[in-house]
């Protein structure tokens, strides 16, 4: 059975989960990779096409090891004709926690039947040249076994028809799932003289945290969720982080996750 169409579904601020979910989709094989981005701060409101119908695969980072809030809430928008699911979270390399139980009880909840699930590593979204936590990642070898784990899916779903496969996905998590972490109001900085106020940080904001007055960059606090979308796509390198607290975070996570952890994969 060849897999006509595959919808990549997404919420990828600094695109490790898009380019993890491109990986898979071209190990399925499948005629048609259609993706359906739930980044753009534009998603969160308005009509949203219907998706679904034969296999998508549906993937967001991991955040306090939950589902970020502006995916869960994407995600819930969604309307859908129901159908096969993979379930992907991307993390930096410290853990995944309930993030993946989480993705996949919401993916059920919007209708699917999730048939398999993974957890892959991304550079993490603080991760810089002077503090590195896996950096480059997904690197070829997570691309690998990205395009495996495809591959095993379409193997699976030829042999078994898993549309109707009785079980339930078992994946790890805890449920009530782990609190939230409070929103810390920690917003990236523009380093002044580096600014050339292009406009790209407000292009690429997800929530919409960042706007641009009188040339200048200005940047809101309780909207930001500290994606670092707007650190690591600014072309002159302006925007940094700053805040002392952060900065500490960001030094213990570079130390604490040095250890390689590798892409886990749950089948049916
Ligand atoms: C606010 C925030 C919280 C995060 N929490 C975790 C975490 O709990 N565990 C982890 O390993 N990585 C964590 N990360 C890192 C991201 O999961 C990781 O960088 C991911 O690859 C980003 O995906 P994206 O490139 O699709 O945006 C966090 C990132 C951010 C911005």
């Amino acid at each position: 059975m060849k897999i006509d169409k595959v919808e990549l579904i997404y919420f990828s601020p600094t695109r490790t989960t898009k380019n993890t979910l491109m990986a898979i989709a071209e190990g399925l094989g499948a005629g048609r990779v259609e993706h359906v981005d739930l980044t753009p701060a534009g998603t969160d409101a308005g009509e949203l096409k219907e998706i679904g119908g034969e296999l998508v695969i549906i993937g967001t980072p991991v955040y306090s090891g939950r589902v970020p809030l502006s995916a869960a809430k994407r995600l819930q928008r969604l309307k859908t004709r129901g159908g096969a699911a993979v379930v992907v979270v991307v993390y930096g390399n410290r853990a995944y926690e309930d993030a993946l139980l989480e993705l996949k009880n919401i993916v059920a909840e919007a209708g699917f039947t999730p048939v398999a699930a993974a957890a892959f590593v991304g550079e993490h979204s603080f991760a810089g040249e002077t503090l590195p936590i896996a950096n480059g990642r997904p690197d070829a070898e997570d691309l690998r076994k990205a395009k495996m784990f495809g591959k095993a899916v379409r193997e699976k779903m030829e042999h078994k028809g898993t549309h109707t496969e009785p079980r339930s996905l078992e994946v790890p998590g805890n449920f009530p799932y782990k609190e939230r972490a409070k929103p810390s109001r920690v917003t990236p900085v523009t380093r002044k003289g580096a600014c050339t106020a292009c406009g790209k940080c407000v292009e690429f904001c997800p929530v919409a945290a960042i706007t641009l007055q009188n040339d200048s960059v200005v940047s809101d606090g309780n909207m930001c969720i500290l994606c670092c979308a707007c650190v690591k796509d600014c072309p002159e390198g302006a925007r940094v982080v700053e805040d002392a607290t952060a900065r500490e975070r960001m030094e213990k996570l570079s130390v604490n996750c040095r250890a390689r952890k590798e892409p886990e994969i749950y089948l049916l």
